[in-house]
């Protein structure tokens, strides 16, 4: 079958793009809006894209009123904000975190998280997150009136204890469990792992 996407609906074209690109990482963010509300909001057109510099890429489209997405917003005025990485502890929390709710409400209140200050930048973190990265804006870029791309210098990482080897910084098979997004409401685990012959840098 051959598709052509410029044929396509953009709902068409979203689910040939999600369903084929699995699993995706989820960058679940966490914000203070401008009256001092924690906001956290699950994106998986997220990737980690560089090392040097530390560079990852968050993809945003609009909420279902055309208004633009909270996260993006305070993201917008503050130049900043921390993305938490998703283990099979917090999925139900990232889940649910993802519904529409008003500017007024948390989704750290309604989902039982805990806002825990940031260390380089002034928002908080998700105090339950496995992992997070604290993060500026290196460049935003927008793709017509619908998307807009932000890249972001990491400026720390956290994780929870246990996670990361203090000496060779390798990450923890056993006790980091992330989460991918296939698509709608599906998730995987990355529990099956193996490996293939050959050595490589
Ligand atoms: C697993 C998951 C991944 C998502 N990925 C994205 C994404 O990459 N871009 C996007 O704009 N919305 C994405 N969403 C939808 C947002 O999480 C949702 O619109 C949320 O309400 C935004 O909250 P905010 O307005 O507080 O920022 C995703 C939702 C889920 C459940």
């Amino acid at each position: 079958m051959d598709l052509e996407l410029a044929s396509l609906t953009p709902l068409e074209r979203y689910k040939l793009i999600i369903g084929l690109v699995v699993p995706r990482p989820i960058g679940w963010v966490s914000t203070w809006n401008e009256n001092g509300v924690a906001n956290c909001a699950p994106f998986s057109f997220f990737n980690a894209i560089s090392e040097d510099p530390p560079l990852c890429i968050l993809s945003f489209n609009f909420r279902s009123d055309g208004q633009v997405k909270h996260t993006l917003k305070n993201i917008r005025r503050t130049g900043e904000y921390v993305v938490n990485l998703v283990d099979e502890s917090t999925a139900n929390a990232m889940h649910l975190s993802s519904y529409e709710i008003p500017e007024t409400e948390s989704e750290f209140a309604q989902t039982g998280l805990t806002p825990v200050p940031a260390l380089k930048v002034k928002h908080p973190r998700i105090g339950e997150a496995a992992a997070c990265f604290e993060c500026r804006v290196e460049r935003r870029i927008e793709f017509g009136p619908q998307r807009e791309l932000v890249i972001g210098e990491i400026l720390l990482v956290h994780a929870r204890e246990g996670i990361i080897d203090p000496k060779t910084k390798r990450i923890s098979e056993e006790n980091y469990r992330p989460i991918g997004r296939l698509f709608a409401s599906r998730y995987c685990t990355t529990r099956q792992r193996f490996d293939l012959p050959g050595e490589i840098p």
